[in-house]
């Protein structure tokens, strides 16, 4: 019996502690009282309708069906979608948000201009013009708070155990933001006895602090579904020079050999670099992207030939391209059309065969969620920022009867908070509304969806004591009305040996006005002091001009827009329904033509030319923006 207690301090830092706020009930941890994960996985996942839109090889032939996947969507739609069809998964690689606290931006960059390419191309050999050519949007968000990630992220987990065959495993890979956490809940969803093995990623390289230790290793955790039969098949290593020396044998003058192969890889990996050089032949300007090395040891691992492997949070399609060059299957989700992009022309050009489907989950994503969630913020006519308002309101209206009116947006990164359901209804009536400023008369709420319109109503107006009103509004129609299609004007002939089509010109409001925020933005970020800063301290190495003009030149784009396109693709299969890339003209970020997934070395010319009658012409943009139009064979 202790003699006394001394106290200590029983409450954790809000925010940060998980182990006091869980509790175990019925096998699913729950946060404090709050029973809203619990609720949502009783429910189950959300199973949205899934629209094929591209097939890319024998999928076109009508006896043959893809086995491999490109989904754009949420993990856990993506999971539901998969259950439904009974489709399971031997291996799962995942590489989800971090909760890194970043924005994660991509660089966009304009083509040369065609019409003058040749002449750019040389004037480049002296001139260093790549920041004239670039601007940056953004690709994901990775803002949360810890338990809003760890409730999710336990979710997809759940999500994605559904889904694993017997024998699967899963990596999730992560770092010293969350992954610690991340581990126990794998402990509690996958079972602390299939826990295999914390493998540290070391690299090097990147920004060093003068306070710590440099951070240099993720954290990839390895569990797998069953702790009878998993797969494992070890790589080994050559023996050091010492060992070889000595015979292979574990100690001086001892019998006992080593085995043959080497010794097994163990769980610190120190020999796979990182994608960072801008020259590196696998970097496919995706931040975070990982190195295919990495996933080749995974898979090889993990899975057989034939067996699939999927990414539910595939980015830039390294576990799909690495599972295809391994003769694997492939499953690649992502919410971010660039993802899908991405890997779809990484995956063409390594002559892959899969379909592309597209999760329709209620909001017609612009781009992405981060960039939705921006456009839909820009398109509430009034919507402000406000400092009276906590960070459950996107902000507030100011009207001139109802006085500030606040607004709840649901964030489109989180799936759970896309359904306006009673238990949300009930947290913004029982805890967002009663700590509004006084005098608060009205607030609005959007929703993607409404689980149940007429109990929702009913459960407002019984409940809803606080004297407010609350307006809801559907954010499906605010998107709708904006995402206006590029203009494509061109010209088609038809020759003996096929068609030519030539792009005149293409207007893209979206890129114009995007481009024209960029370069706002820029000249209001470059203050007198600060080329004055850069010219002195360019003038010391005696180049200050370059530097002066490089940071007053807006990007500007020619009257044509050609400049602003990606792709072209030509469907000469059907004027409608699912797309069928024929042919296809890539320009890569040079300005040079990869043609149906083959780099060549010709500049692009404003051309595209196909053997076979096109019917209909995909043009994507620079920003992923992609337009269809029906060719009309007389223009
Ligand atoms: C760290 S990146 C993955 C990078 C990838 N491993 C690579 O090597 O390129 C995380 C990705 O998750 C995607 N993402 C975020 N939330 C998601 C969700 N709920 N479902 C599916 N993908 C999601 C983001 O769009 C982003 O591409």
């Amino acid at each position: 019996m202790p003699v006394k207690y001394i106290p200590y301090y029983p409450n954790t830092v809000q925010g940060q502690a998980i182990l006091d706020n869980i509790i175990r009930n019925r096998r699913v941890l729950r946060y404090r009282d709050n029973d809203k994960v619990y609720e949502r996985i009783q429910r189950g996942m959300p199973y949205y309708e899934m629209e094929k839109i591209e097939v890319v090889g024998v999928g076109s032939q009508p006896a043959k069906k893809n086995e491999n996947m490109l989904i754009r969507g949420e993990c856990i739609s993506a999971c539901a979608y998969l259950k439904d069809k009974n489709i399971k998964v031997d291996l799962a690689y995942i590489d989800p948000p971090f909760a890194s606290g970043a924005d994660y931006a991509r660089k966009v960059y304009l083509r040369k201009n065609p019409k003058i390419a040749e002449a750019i191309a040389k004037a480049e050999e002296e001139l260093e013009l790549e920041e004239l050519r670039v601007f940056e949007e953004k690709m994901y968000g990775d803002i949360w708070n810890k338990e809003d990630y760890l409730n999710w992220m336990y979710e997809n987990l759940q999500a994605i155990k559904s889904v694993m065959s017997e024998t699967a495993s899963i990596y999730v890979h992560l770092d010293w933001h969350i992954g610690h956490y991340v581990k126990v809940l794998m402990d509690e969803v996958f079972g602390e006895g299939n826990f295999k093995n914390e493998i540290a990623w070391c690299y090097s390289g990147g920004a060093v602090p003068v306070d710590r230790f440099p951070k240099k290793h993720d954290t990839i955790y390895w569990y797998s579904k069953s702790n009878e039969e998993w797969i494992y098949i070890p790589e080994y290593r050559d023996y050091s020079k010492k060992t070889q020396q000595r015979g292979r044998t574990q100690v001086k003058g001892s019998d006992a050999k080593l085995r043959a192969e080497g010794t097994p890889i163990n769980d610190w990996w120190v020999d796979i670099a990182p994608v960072t050089s801008p020259t590196d032949h696998e970097k496919m300007y995706y931040a975070t992207q990982k190195p295919k090395a990495l996933l080749e040891r995974i898979i090889k691992a993990s899975s057989n030939e034939g067996m699939i492997v999927a990414d539910f949070f595939g980015g830039s399609g390294v576990t799909a391209k690495v599972a295809h060059d391994l003769k694997r299957k492939f499953i690649h989700c992502d919410v971010g059309i660039n993802s899908i992009q991405t890997t779809r022309d990484r995956l063409v050009a390594a002559g892959a065969e899969f379909d592309i489907y597209d999760i329709q989950d209620g909001v017609s994503l612009f781009r992405n969620p981060v960039q939705t969630m921006d456009k839909l913020k820009s398109l509430i006519t009034g919507l402000k920022n406000e400092d009276a308002l906590d960070s459950f309101w996107e902000g507030g209206i100011q009207d001139s009867k109802l006085g500030l009116v606040p607004v709840y947006i649901p964030n489109l990164l989180d799936h759970s908070t896309k359904v306006l359901d009673i238990p949300l209804i009930n947290r913004i009536i029982n805890e967002a509304m009663p700590d509004l400023p006084d005098g608060t008369k009205q607030v609005i709420v959007f929703y993607v969806d409404i689980e149940n319109d007429a109990e929702l109503k009913k459960f407002i107006s019984e409940y809803n004591a606080t004297g407010m009103d609350i307006v809801l509004r559907d954010l499906k129609s605010i998107l709708d009305d904006v995402v206006i299609n590029d203009e494509i004007n061109y010209q088609i002939k038809e020759s003996k040996t096929g068609f030519k089509i030539e792009i005149k010109s293409f207007i893209s409001d979206r890129l114009i006005q995007k481009i024209d925020a960029y370069n706002q933005k820029k000249s209001l970020n470059s203050s007198r002091k600060d080329i004055f800063d850069e010219d002195s301290k360019e003038n010391e190495e005696g180049n200050g001009n370059r530097i002066k003009k490089k940071m007053l030149t807006p990007i500007s784009i020619s009257r044509h827009g050609l400049e602003l396109i990606e792709l072209i693709s030509l469907d000469c299969t059907s004027k409608d329904g699912i797309w069928k890339s024929d042919f296809e003209l890539k320009i890569d970020k040079n300005g040079y033509v990869i043609l149906n997934g083959k780099k060549t070395k010709d500049l692009w010319n404003t051309k595209i030319v196909s053997d076979k009658k096109p019917l209909r012409m995909k043009i994507r943009n620079i920003a992923g923006d992609e337009s269809i139009i029906i060719i009309d064979n007389h223009s």
